[in-house]
């Protein structure tokens, strides 16, 4: 059966209506729920805002590499005064702050303390870090930890760590690095050194792999927070600066 040339027009502007009435929905949809936003991992190109608790030895080395790779930096202390000149010299995106500060500032924020004062900091800033990408790079010390040290060697840190950080999103991170070659081998000639990784947040984990590269080092995602037990303190991998690859085969990925 043919149609009509007049019914065909009028099947071709009902369609037209009801494609437009589509679109407008549509768009009064995104307009009062918003656009869907983008997360920290997907925004890749754009620079990070991190805050730095601890800027010691090593959040003092990954401090100087993400300053230059251009992210946003709170560089932290209980004495920030004394972190001036330091965050002078890496530029107008770094500031100091308190750690409270920092923690507050950071979409992504280290924690590089010694590992006895952890359980304290997660309790002081526990509203402050929930949700936030937290890289942990904290070894336990029963020298100058104390008793809690055994029990995270026993249990491993990615497990120990994530009970002080409650309801963050927890990846291990530049624990296996010692802090003369992370602040000296980063963008090395050659094969980078690889730096392990476990988290159970994929996204968190994401961001860390970026933030390793950053960094001038090449990541390798162990697993989930239960293997930081494969690259703690005392494990063959700890400290030996193997290349990526060596660190895959050592640890049988
Ligand atoms: N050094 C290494 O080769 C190495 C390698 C891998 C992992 N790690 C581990 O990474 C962590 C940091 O090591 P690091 O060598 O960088 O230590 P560090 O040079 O002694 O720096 C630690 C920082 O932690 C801050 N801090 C100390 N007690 C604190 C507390 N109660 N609350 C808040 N902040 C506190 C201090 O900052 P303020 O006094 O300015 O507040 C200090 O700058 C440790 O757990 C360490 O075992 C170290």
């Amino acid at each position: 059966m043919t149609m009509s040339r007049g019914a065909s027009h009028v099947t071709v502007a009902r369609r037209s209506v009801l494609i437009t009435i589509a679109l407008a929905t549509f768009a009064c949809v995104v307009m009062l729920i918003g656009a869907p936003s983008r997360t920290v991992a997907e925004s890749d190109a754009s620079p990070l805002k991190i805050g730095i608790i601890g800027t010691g030895r090593i959040g003092g080395a990954l401090a100087k590499h993400w300053a230059k790779a251009g992210h946003e930096l709170v560089i932290s202390s209980r004495h920030p005064e004394e972190l001036q000149d330091l965050a002078r010299s890496l530029g107008p995106k770094v500031r100091t702050g308190t750690p409270r500060e920092a923690a507050v500032f950071g979409d992504v924020v280290l924690v590089s303390i010694p590992y006895g004062a952890m359980p304290q900091l997660g309790r002081d800033l526990k509203a402050e870090l929930a949700g936030k990408i937290v890289l942990d790079t904290g070894n336990p010390y029963p020298g100058r930890d104390g008793d809690m040290a055994e029990e995270a060697r026993r249990k491993g840190t990615g497990v120990a760590s994530a009970e002080f950080f409650p309801g963050v999103r927890l990846v291990r991170a530049f624990n296996a690095i010692n802090a003369g070659a992370l602040a000296g081998e980063s963008h090395r000639k050659g094969e980078l050194i690889g730096i392990p990784l476990a988290g159970d947040d994929a996204e968190a984990l994401k961001v860390a792999q970026r933030l390793v590269r950053d960094a001038g080092f090449e990541p390798v995602v162990v697993g989930g927070l239960s293997r930081a037990k494969d690259f703690d303190v005392g494990t063959p991998v700890y400290t030996r600066l193997l290349t990526a690859a060596e660190l895959r085969k050592a640890l049988g990925l």
